[in-house]
């Protein structure tokens, strides 16, 4: 008996948790996207019972119950899994889909992924044609070698209403489905459909699985839009995904180069550096930068040089550093972009750029002079007072000694008084961090223990540093790498060793880890400690270094395991299942 894990989502969407809870329990206190109320699972005087809106989930700080919306109902009501996910499906008027039917939404996401499927080939092979030609003059005049138009699978959109419908619909695809996968439009007068792309040049999107998702389409010289994306459908998310990801997973360059254009990306491909990647018309999202730390440890940024590509670059920096990947920025001189800069340059000039590339704070710390004048003492005090905030942001007091030294020089000031300003700095910072956890109420030490004794912790040290990975990885499924050769036996908890391997598979298959999708995988107790990780403050600014951390300890802690206190534990462990079947 297994939902589909889109309806599970779908189904904890259409059913609000605070809606849900509120039926049952008031919530008269709110702190920040929290809200408490009286636990409806234990008697308790003052409230320990959380409902977050923003996770979509409730956990009990008196007795450690907690899940998503599903599990609420379960526990409330007495159902089991299945009824609870009927119980939510009726109250949101949703229908539970057959189980021995084929999913539908799995299906139309295959029927578009057919359709862009033969519309990649469709487009392809255009170039092959007369219609092709602008496009084929096009391609010569930016000088895009026939080697990448075949890599890419570049092709032409025919200047014409119907040319793809047509071949489409004659391939058996409907309508609807053309319209759903962004191919084609609706017409709003006659109501009939026609080819979404037309007179353009067009670059597939296709994910790591080497599915097409859609396309972009850039139109053969000057003029408005520049570029036609699909739009967000059932199989594309733009914010999700990045151009040129597929092959660039395969490069044996350890970082990504971050362009901001498609030409971009094709013309740093054909001069060698294959591991180029761009954003698919949006600013740069978390969810991007998660997925390019599912491959590699480190990004170069290499946006255009005007002051749009600029600011990007300096929002792009700020969401990969929170990821934990390493940043490093391109300064391109005499050209506005990297396809530009290969073209006047040469592609050797440009891997001396990648050699030079700029640390993120080097970078910071020169875009931040470049607006002070330092011969006026005043400007170079603000200089200094901003650079100690960059500062006090490093991790590491090599780093600081590095940058520490080069602004205390640049500003005339000595390093030790800057040094003590950066730390001033720090222990503010860490004042406030602190009162922050405070304030949510959650100690890491309360309620580290779990209830039952299934779930004890017998190694609570390393069971700290358990939770801490999953904590993490929970958060942030692209900190997950298979060089962290962290397995499940590693870990002294048994439960949580077990949670790890069924979090470890589902980013693996590139699953999302929320608690819909989770419910029907563990009991509710162990929700109620999954939960419990999701309510716990993790600073994610150098979750990299803080994940390897956690498994160092954990297999520092495994191997300090004496033998002998391993058989002490089978024997206990005998002894125990001994009893338990003479009482039953
Ligand atoms: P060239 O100007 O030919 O070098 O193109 P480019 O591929 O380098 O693109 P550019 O740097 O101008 O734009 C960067 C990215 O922004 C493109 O790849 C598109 O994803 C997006 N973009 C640019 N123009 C438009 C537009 O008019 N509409 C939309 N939706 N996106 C655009
Ligand atoms: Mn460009």
């Amino acid at each position: 008996m297994a939902f589909p894990e889109a309806f599970l989502e779908e189904l904890a969407a259409r059913n609000d948790i605070i809606d849900v809870v509120s039926g049952y329990v008031s919530l008269t206190k709110r702190s920040g996207s929290n809200q408490f109320g009286l636990c409806p699972f234990h008697s308790e005087k003052t409230p320990s019972f959380s409902v977050s809106s923003d996770k979509q989930m409730y956990y009990c700080f008196g007795c450690s119950k907690g899940g998503g919306v599903i599990n609420f109902i379960m526990e409330i009501e007495g159902l089991h899994f299945p009824d609870a996910v009927h119980f939510l499906a009726r109250r949101a008027g949703m229908q539970v889909p057959d189980e021995g039917r084929d999913d539908e939404a799995v299906r139309r996401r295959e029927r578009i992924l057919r359709a862009n499927r033969e519309a990649a080939r469709f487009f392809h092979g255009m170039l092959g044609e007369p219609a092709g030609n602008p496009a084929i003059d096009y391609i010569n005049a930016r000088g895009i070698s026939g080697e990448m138009v075949k890599a890419f699978g570049i092709g032409a959109a025919p200047d014409t209403w119907s040319a793809l419908t047509d071949h489409l619909a004659k391939k058996g695809f409907a309508a609807d489905e053309l319209v759903t996968a962004g191919l084609a439009r609706r017409s709003g007068k006659t109501g009939g459909i026609y080819d979404a792309f037309r007179g353009r040049l067009v670059f597939p999107i296709i994910d790591v699985r080497g599915n097409v998702l859609g396309f972009s389409g850039r139109i053969l010289g000057d003029g408005e839009p520049k570029y036609l994306n699909t739009p967000d459908t059932p199989v594309f998310h733009k914010s999700r995904n990045l151009f040129g990801i597929h092959l660039a997973k395969k490069s044996r360059a350890g970082y990504f180069l971050l362009a901001e254009g498609n030409i971009d990306v094709v013309a740093l491909h054909q001069a060698g550096f294959d591991s180029a990647v761009a954003p698919l018309g949006t600013a740069f999202t978390a969810d991007q930068a998660r997925l390019m730390h599912r491959y590699k440890q480190e990004v170069i940024i290499a946006f255009d040089a005007d002051d749009a590509g600029q600011r990007a670059a300096g929002k792009a920096i700020d969401t990969l550093e929170k990821t934990g990947i390493a940043v490093r920025v391109l300064r391109m001189a005499g050209a506005n972009d990297p396809d530009e800069f290969i073209k006047k340059r040469g592609k050797d000039a440009f891997h001396n750029l990648i050699e030079q590339r700029e640390t993120h704070m080097e970078y910071r710390l020169l875009s931040l002079r470049q607006g002070y004048d330092f011969d006026r003492d005043q400007d170079r005090l603000n200089y200094l007072k901003e650079a100690e905030g960059l500062l006090a942001g490093l991790n590491s007091d090599v780093e600081l000694e590095v940058y520490g030294r080069r602004v205390a020089e640049e500003a005339g000031v000595s390093l030790e008084a800057l040094k003590t300003g950066v730390k001033k700095r720090r222990t503010q910072a860490k004042k406030q961090s602190r009162r922050k956890v405070e304030q949510e109420g959650t100690r890491p030490s309360r309620a580290m223990q779990p209830g039952s004794r299934e779930l004890r912790y017998t190694n609570a040290y390393s069971a700290m540093a358990e939770q801490g990975v999953l904590r993490l990885l929970l958060r942030d499924p692209a900190l997950y790498r298979e060089e962290l050769e962290l397995e499940p036996e590693d870990f002294s908890s048994p439960f949580l060793g077990r949670a790890y391997g069924v979090i470890r598979e589902r980013i693996r298959a590139g699953k999302e880890n929320t608690p819909a999708t989770l419910s029907p995988l563990f009991n509710q107790e162990e929700m109620g400690q999954i939960t419990r990780l999701f309510t716990q403050p993790e600073n994610l600014t150098d979750a990299g270094r803080a994940i390897t951390d956690y498994i160092a300890k954990i297999q520092t802690e495994k191997l300090k395991q004496n033998p002998e206190d391993n058989l002490q534990d089978i024997y206990a462990n005998y002894r125990k299942t001994k009893g338990v079947e003479q009482d039953g």
